[in-house]
């Protein structure tokens, strides 16, 4: 008799496993091997054979976040979905539509997957997000703002829905001012947060995060507050994802005031993958070289 051949485990066995692997890891348990996902210090995570081709894509996308443990150091992750002209919202700041429905299910996974999510005063004044992970199953990330002018309103939803943990962050000064809007418990406040000239700090934001067991962060927007992160070196990850859509004059995405020639650019080690009709770059920030050539691999 033949033996019986099992059907590939498929995408929705392997994000149970992720979730669980998260659960672990913000219970502050070590990362353990399962059925058909090994795990080795050196290497993170492994897949077996065991997986369908679909399933085995999405490992490789979210591999990164699942070999970050309890003690590791904080990690930050990006996102940016823009235009073929590299602009990620309209001049009056609308950003509906721009990706399809596939990378909108990605964002979510990033929020199952991280710790905190985490977006600049702007996104959170024009969007009113709810940044929860409503497309998916999975638990709902600390939602963090970034609102050092205290400029945002406590009748966002993010402040007044209760549907997730919320801070708002701001310099440890104005900390009592930012609770008697939004409630104490709503607000992180951080010493020497921004500088004279009124950039924050992103380094001293990530430590304070981590000081409230929040390590791996996904900086979900905009483009100035993803910018930020990359300048001052503090991005290990970005999915970028390109629409074929042509925004004339709109909000730009990354922003990086060097003016270097053309071989001194870094070019980040990528892979490229298909979501529906767009395209998402993964791009490693911590592989980058500076010189031509790096090859990009297509799934
Ligand atoms: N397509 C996408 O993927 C995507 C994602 C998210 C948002 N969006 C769109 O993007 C637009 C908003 O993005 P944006 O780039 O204009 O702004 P943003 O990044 O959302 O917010 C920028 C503001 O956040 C504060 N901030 C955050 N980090 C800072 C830092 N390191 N230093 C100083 N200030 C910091 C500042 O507030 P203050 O000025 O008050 O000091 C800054 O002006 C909206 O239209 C939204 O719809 C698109």
């Amino acid at each position: 008799m033949k033996p019986e051949t099992l059907p590939p485990l498929d995408v929705d066995a392997l994000w149970r496993r992720c979730l669980h692997i998260v659960r672990q890891r913000r219970l502050g348990e070590p990362p353990q091997d399962g059925p058909a996902l090994t795990w080795e210090a050196s290497q993170g995570f492994a897949l077996g054979d065991e997986w369908s081709a679909e399933a085995a894509e999405l490992f490789t996308l979210v591999k990164p976040l699942l070999d970050r443990t309890s003690g590791s150091t904080p990690w930050v992750i990006g996102q940016l979905g823009q235009s073929l002209n590299g602009c990620i919202a309209t001049r009056s700041g609308d950003a509906n539509y721009i990706n399809g429905a596939e990378v909108l299910l990605h964002l979510h996974r990033l929020r199952a997957l991280s710790d905190a999510v985490v977006v600049g005063a702007a996104t959170a004044g024009l969007d009113n997000p709810q940044l929860t992970t409503r497309r998916v199953e999975g638990d709902n990330p600390v939602r963090v703002v970034i609102d050092p002018a205290l400029r945002l309103p406590a009748s966002l939803r993010v402040f007044s829905d209760r549907a997730a943990p919320t801070l708002l962050v701001c310099d440890a000064e104005r900390e009592a001012e930012a609770a008697s809007r939004v409630g104490a418990d709503q607000v992180l406040g951080v010493p020497r947060l921004t500088g004279p000239d009124g950039i924050v700090d992103v380094r001293a934001l990530q430590a304070a995060l981590a000081g409230r067991g929040l390590r791996v962060l996904f900086v979900e927007g905009g483009g100035v507050t993803v910018s930020h992160f990359m300048r001052q070196g503090c991005m290990d990850r970005l999915h970028l994802s390109v629409a074929a859509v042509v925004i004339g004059d709109g909000r730009p995405g990354l922003s990086l005031p060097q003016d270097l020639s053309m071989g001194d650019c870094a070019r980040p080690a990528s892979r490229v993958y298909r979501m529906g009709g767009d395209v998402l770059w993964d791009l490693d920030l911590r592989a980058a070289t500076s010189s031509a050539g790096t090859a990009s691999t297509s799934t």
